[in-house]
């Protein structure tokens, strides 16, 4: 991996909204303080607002979004953070040219250009001739774009054809923060560089796979957009799938970031169409959440009291490879429950013998804590002391930020950082979201309606259904009876 941050002009457009402000200047700061920018990397921010260079910087909030603030390391940034008006509906591309030259040439710097559209995905396709302005330019361009990237496979076909018009794939970089996210990145160093998991990876060992995004939250100022959204859309087709692609993909040729995308497309091509009976959505009713008693998602501001937009989603898919033929991955997301967390468990198979020396036992499990506590948790059978010399599930568990310090990147941290290298590995490519958005079309295509379940809970009952045998998949309280102590990890800092 290169470790040295060229000089370049970051361009950033959407930049009065809640990214730019709660993660990419936040982000920016810490690269700041970790001089990983060089003094020659202005920061340029667009947006709408009739905002002056100070009413700007006072907007950011800095305060607010980052602990601690160093002000010099602040003042230094600040320094180099520019704001100008810019509405894309109707600049003139020759007006945005000569404003990015005349700041290139105060600079002084190199030619480079980092482009971060933190806009709604509706306006990307009216960059694009901005973006072609910048071709021009010595040095090379990158554009971020965040997700969702499209709506559907057709809407990200057209989208994707639009950018490519005027931007090569190499300049193209599709955000999915979660595979910024430390836990996921380490997903790969887990299976690939420790023979133990290596040898384990695979439908020989492996009985069933969990992955969980729970979240504790509604749909807060978003409903716009979510209720067109619904959490398919809103965290499967990029969150969950590209984990799963983690989990599952085989181990890539070579260390060019290709070959691990390579893998990640082939895993999602793989995916079988899922069958009706095999998803389950949901849409969260009034409850009680952390203590607070909460709106259904019909009555939130902003939705519409007849919506069928789902805010939950439980489905099992089915990998058609060697490695993973018959082998269910549970998938689940939801916006409302009980327990905010991020993480994937995979439970291994036990043997005959197993059952026929020690009766039933609880089965090992690979937890990865993607959120919060960080971290790697084997859960295996001892023997407990005493007389009655029990079998007993304990954990070895490896915490994140015990060992390594709490000073984690955070993913937008790791997105920058790896755009402003050249790093492509954490960024799916066109083939990767494509193949994605056509499994997702068809799952919702399938789909039943969304049934109801309380705020507050871990999900609709329903979701029961997708249980493969007895193993009580996705309630807490069932889930104990596999692992008696995973969750005190999970439980200390919700
Ligand atoms: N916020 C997050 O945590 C988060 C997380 C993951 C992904 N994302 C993605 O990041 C993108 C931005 O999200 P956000 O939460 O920052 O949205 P937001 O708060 O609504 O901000 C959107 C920004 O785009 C600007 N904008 C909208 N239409 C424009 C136009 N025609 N011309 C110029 N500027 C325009 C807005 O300007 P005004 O201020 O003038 O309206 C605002 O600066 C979205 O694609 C979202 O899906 C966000």
């Amino acid at each position: 991996m290169k470790s040295l941050v060229e000089s370049q002009m970051v361009i950033i457009f959407g930049a009065t909204g809640d990214l730019t402000r709660r993660k990419l200047i936040p982000s920016l700061y810490h690269l700041e303080r970790k001089k990983l920018l060089t003094r020659c990397t202005p920061i340029v921010c667009l947006g709408r607002q009739d905002y002056s260079r100070e009413e700007f910087l006072q907007s950011l909030d800095i305060n607010g979004s980052v602990d601690n603030l160093n002000s010099q390391v602040w003042q230094s940034l600040a320094e180099r953070i520019e704001y100008h008006r810019m509405d894309l509906e109707s600049v003139l591309a020759d007006d945005f040219q000569s404003c990015i030259a005349g700041i290139r040439q105060r600079y002084a710097c190199a030619g480079n250009s980092l482009v971060y559209l933190a806009l709604p995905t509706r306006v990307f396709q009216g960059t694009a001739r901005l973006l072609s302005t910048l071709q021009e330019q010595t040095g090379w361009l990158r554009v971020v774009f965040e997700k969702p990237f499209g709506e559907d496979a057709r809407s990200a076909a057209e989208l994707n054809a639009s950018i490519r018009s005027v931007l090569d794939e190499e300049q193209i970089f599709r955000v999915d923060h979660y595979l910024g996210k430390e836990l996921v990145q380490n997903i790969l160093t887990l299976r690939f560089a420790n023979t133990l998991f290596a040898s384990a990876w695979d439908s020989k060992s492996i009985d069933h796979v969990q992955i969980t995004v729970s979240e504790t939250l509604g749909v807060e100022k978003r409903a716009g957009y979510y209720d067109r959204s619904g959490a398919v859309r809103d965290m499967v087709q990029n969150h969950l799938l590209q984990l799963l692609a983690f989990v599952a993909m085989e181990t890539p040729k070579s260390p060019n970031p290709e070959s691990l995308r390579d893998e990640a497309v082939n895993v999602i091509r793989q995916l079988e169409p899922v069958a009706r009976e095999d998803v389950v959505l949901g849409q969260y009713l009034e409850g009680e959440v952390d203590g607070d008693r909460v709106s259904g998602y019909c009555q939130e501001p902003g939705v519409a009291a007849d919506s069928t937009t789902e805010t939950y989603v439980a489905f099992r898919a089915l990998i058609d490879t060697e490695r993973w033929r018959g082998v269910p991955f549970y998938l689940r997301t939801g916006k409302r429950l009980g327990r905010r967390f991020a993480e994937i468990r995979l439970v291994l198979r036990q043997s005959a013998d197993t059952a026929a020396i020690f009766g039933p036992v609880a089965a090992n499990t690979i937890i990865i804590r993607i959120q919060p506590d960080e971290g790697i948790a084997l859960a295996f059978n001892v023997r407990s002391p005493g007389e009655s010399g029990r079998t007993e599930s304990v954990l070895m568990d490896f915490c994140h930020h015990c060992h390594f310090g709490p000073n984690t990147p955070e993913a937008y941290e790791a997105i920058l950082r790896n755009v402003m290298l050249g790093e492509r590995n954490i960024f799916p490519r066109w083939d990767w979201i494509e193949a994605s958005w056509h499994y997702i079309d068809h799952l919702r295509a399938v789909a039943a309606r969304p049934v109801g379940y309380a705020a507050g809970s871990s999900g609709p009952l329903e979701a029961d259904t997708l249980q493969a045998g007895n193993h009580h998949v996705w309630h807490e309280g069932v889930t104990r009876q596999i692992l008696p102590l995973p969750f005190h990890h999970v439980r200390r800092s919700d």
